[in-house]
């Protein structure tokens, strides 16, 4: 579908802290330490839900970064199963970012290290996970209660590498303690590079609209690059969000699961006003069955289908007649037959897209 043309173009040339030019290339884009971002628009990191398969799809796309699924900093937990595909780091998708979680300073540090040494080229502390087993711990977002424990969390760990480290955060606790601001200045403060933040305070979880106010005074208080984040779904609410925050770029989540091609749909958006030519069938096709081959080559044949259902279902979201299809397909354990009938959905007469979507 064709989003509102008309009126966006007027306004692409200075939209966001940097200048993005109308023809897509950026003037003045996004650095992260040495790293050039390609795109403003990035994928957020979600676990259980960005891993190697869904950040190189993204990347097709033309996410400008993909960060991985937060990893635990206890390095005596990578062994597990989950851990060791966590940290099966995509080494061609520069700059290879990743995200790690923890409480304590030198444990953080020592993990950072060790990302650093299987390839990770930036390092992102989690500061907004709002899960009460993270929180529990003292991790995720209940640290940003601590304002002197952020600062030596994060001094630390800048100190313990050579890569840039970035910092994802909410915009405070809850709405009584919202010290986005404060915590974006100690970070800057402390080396780090650039930060993310969803405009939510802890307490607010997923609920209530994305404070996008607090995102902007945020963005006003450093100099480092800002990415905004929280309920970015549409072409248009991409511009609105850039225009209030003054972010200099964007990071996109639950929007992208199932429909990876949003990258792809907000640059051209960007650059021409439009979201450009719509999807084909055939080719949303063949994005599900390359994403699925994927899947289960990357996790084995019995997680791969299982992992592969959540995306499927994402998927089924923008398919047209598509109730029978996500009732099997969620039922199968077998890969050949979860791409089996894929194809089969695909196959039938009327079956496709719904690209309201
Ligand atoms: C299923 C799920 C898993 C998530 N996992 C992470 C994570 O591992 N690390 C993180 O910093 N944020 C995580 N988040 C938060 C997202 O990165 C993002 O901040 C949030 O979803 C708001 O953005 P959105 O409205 O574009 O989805 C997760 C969110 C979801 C829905």
């Amino acid at each position: 579908m064709q989003v509102a043309a008309e009126a966006a173009p007027t306004m692409l040339t200075k939209i966001c802290g940097s200048d993005f030019s109308r023809d897509g290339s950026k003037l003045d884009g996004m650095q992260i330490g040495p790293y050039e971002i390609s795109s403003p628009f990035v994928l957020a990191p979600m676990a259980g839900v960005t891993d190697a398969p869904f950040r190189r799809l993204c990347r097709q796309f033309g996410a400008g970064m993909t960060t991985s699924e937060m990893t635990t900093a206890d390095t005596s937990l990578w062994q597990t199963a989950k851990s060791r595909h966590r940290l099966d780091l995509d080494l061609d998708a520069e700059p290879v970012a990743v995200q790690i979680a923890g409480s304590d300073a030198e444990q953080l540090a020592t993990a950072a290290r060790a990302c650093v040494k299987r390839g990770a080229q930036i390092i992102d502390i989690n500061m907004g996970c709002p899960a009460k087993k993270v929180c529990r711990k003292l991790a995720g977002s209940a640290l940003l209660q601590n304002e002197k424990l952020v600062e030596q969390i994060l001094r630390t760990v800048v100190e313990a590498v050579d890569v840039p480290v970035t910092l994802k955060m909410r915009t405070g606790w809850d709405p009584e303690h919202r010290n986005g601001v404060v915590i974006a200045k100690i970070a800057e403060d402390c080396g780090i590079q650039a930060i993310a933040v969803h405009g939510r305070t802890r307490a607010c979880r997923y609920r209530g609209e994305a404070e996008f106010q607090t995102i902007a005074q945020i963005k006003k208080a450093v100099g480092i690059p800002v990415l905004a984040n929280g309920d970015i779904s549409t072409p248009e609410k991409s511009l609105e969000v850039l225009r209030l925050t003054n972010a200099d770029g964007l990071m996109i989540g639950r929007a992208a699961q199932g429909r990876p091609w949003i990258f792809r749909e907000l640059s051209n958006y960007l650059s021409h006003g439009d979201t450009g030519t719509p999807l084909e069938k055939n080719e949303l096709r063949d994005i599900m069955i390359g994403h699925l081959g994927d899947m289960h080559r990357f996790y084995g044949e019995r997680t791969g289908v299982r992992v592969a259902r959540k995306h499927l279902i994402g998927y089924c979201k923008h398919l047209v007649d598509a109730d029978e299809f996500r009732y099997q397909i969620v039922r199968v354990e077998c890969a050949q037959e979860q791409l089996r009938l894929t194809q089969e959905y695909f196959n039938r007469e009327g079956g496709g897209i719904s690209i309201a979507a």
